[in-house]
């Protein structure tokens, strides 16, 4: 397998190319572009770029991971950056549209350069294009912060139905918020509420400023640097949290593109529950008597159910895949602080 799209297109594409900067026609030959791609095999089409460019990333070994669930998915991310297109996915007619339009060779570069960053250094698209989506919104992100994939993003949208009920909820607290994504759909969700939005990490909630800014959150959504519940006051209707969860010995094995994330966005103890297991200890005492705390622990929701068997966990499923979101009610959680959590 090539370990560089510069190879990948050299053998699929122009053995023989320049792999100078500027286009350079041999006698009679096609132009040849940048890193030795040969004008002449432009696809043509939107749609034929992004049949191409999946092609290449298949070729190259990624890993998808982070928002797309398919080479063909994150090839159209990229395409549509590129051609400046909104993805409109329900839309079938818009979309076939769309995948008629014309690409043209500096377009073809761009996308180019983009694919031979994805695949040699293995970024993971959304930080190459500081963008991503989550429920339905789009964020800002860089490599500050983890990129938005939970699937907290079905629950909020259906705002926690049925486990939260008709119960009002003004105050919000969002233990770790990387990007401020779960805090804006948050936001969004539930129009009358406050959020608090923490984080141990000032070069996230840099970040998260700026999507709280983009959103148009700034009177609703407080930033604050804390430790878990460190620095954090007051009582909540709803905490919600996607702590670190990954087993420290797991994170040397992880896909490269992951590397490029914030370590400490990922590992979490050696059973990858330290995280969980500070909030469950300490949530009690900032909910109010009615709330209800929300905690993603990934794979080890198992573990932690088998840890904790005094702690009814509700655990909803999932229907756009993930799992181990659990759901525990502030009675539940206070009926078991007589017993430690740890
Ligand atoms: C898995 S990421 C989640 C980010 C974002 N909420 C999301 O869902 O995309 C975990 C976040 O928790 C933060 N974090 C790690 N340890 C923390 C701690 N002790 N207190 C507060 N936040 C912490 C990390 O900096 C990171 O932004």
């Amino acid at each position: 397998m090539p370990d560089s799209i510069g190879c990948v297109m050299r053998s699929r594409v122009c053995k023989d190319a320049p792999a100078g900067n500027n286009a350079v026609t041999p006698a009679g030959g096609p132009k040849v572009m940048k890193n030795g791609v040969r004008q002449d095999e432009h696809p043509g089409t939107v749609g034929a770029l992004i049949d191409w460019c999946a092609g290449e990333l298949d070729a190259g070994g990624v890993y998808c991971g982070h928002g797309t669930a398919s080479t063909i998915d994150e090839s159209a991310s990229l395409v549509y950056h590129v051609a400046g297109l909104e993805h409109d996915a329900l839309n079938h007619n818009v979309r076939a549209a769309h995948y008629a339009l014309p690409i043209d060779a500096k377009q073809f570069e761009q996308v180019h350069e983009l694919l031979r960053r994805r695949i040699d250094r293995r970024i993971p698209t959304p930080y190459l294009l500081n963008e991503a989506w989550f429920a339905g919104l789009k964020f800002y992100v860089d490599e500050r912060v983890l990129i938005p994939r939970s699937p907290f993003a079905e629950l909020i949208v259906a705002r926690f139905e049925p486990w939260l009920g008709h119960a009002p909820v003004r105050r919000i607290l969002e233990i770790g918020t990387g990007s401020a994504c779960i805090a804006i759909a948050c936001a969004t969700a539930f129009p009358d509420s406050t959020v608090v939005a923490t984080d141990v990490s000032d070069a996230a909630l840099e970040v998260a400023a700026i999507n709280v800014a983009r959103h148009g959150f700034n009177d609703r959504i407080t930033l604050l640097q804390a430790d878990v519940f460190d620095g954090v006051s007051g009582y909540f209707d709803l905490i919600v949290s996607n702590p670190p969860y990954v087993p420290e010995a797991e994170m040397e094995s992880l896909p490269a593109e992951y590397l490029h994330e914030p370590s400490i966005a990922l590992a979490s103890g050696p059973d990858g529950l330290a995280s969980a297991r500070r909030i469950l200890q300490d949530a009690a005492g900032h909910l109010e008597s009615g709330g209800m705390l929300a905690v993603e622990v990934g794979a080890g929701w198992r573990d932690l159910e088998a840890a904790l068997p005094r702690l009814p966990f509700v655990w909803p499923a999932l229907e756009r895949g993930g799992e181990g979101i659990a759901l525990i009610r502030a009675t539940d959680l206070a009926g078991a602080q007589s017993g430690k959590v740890s």
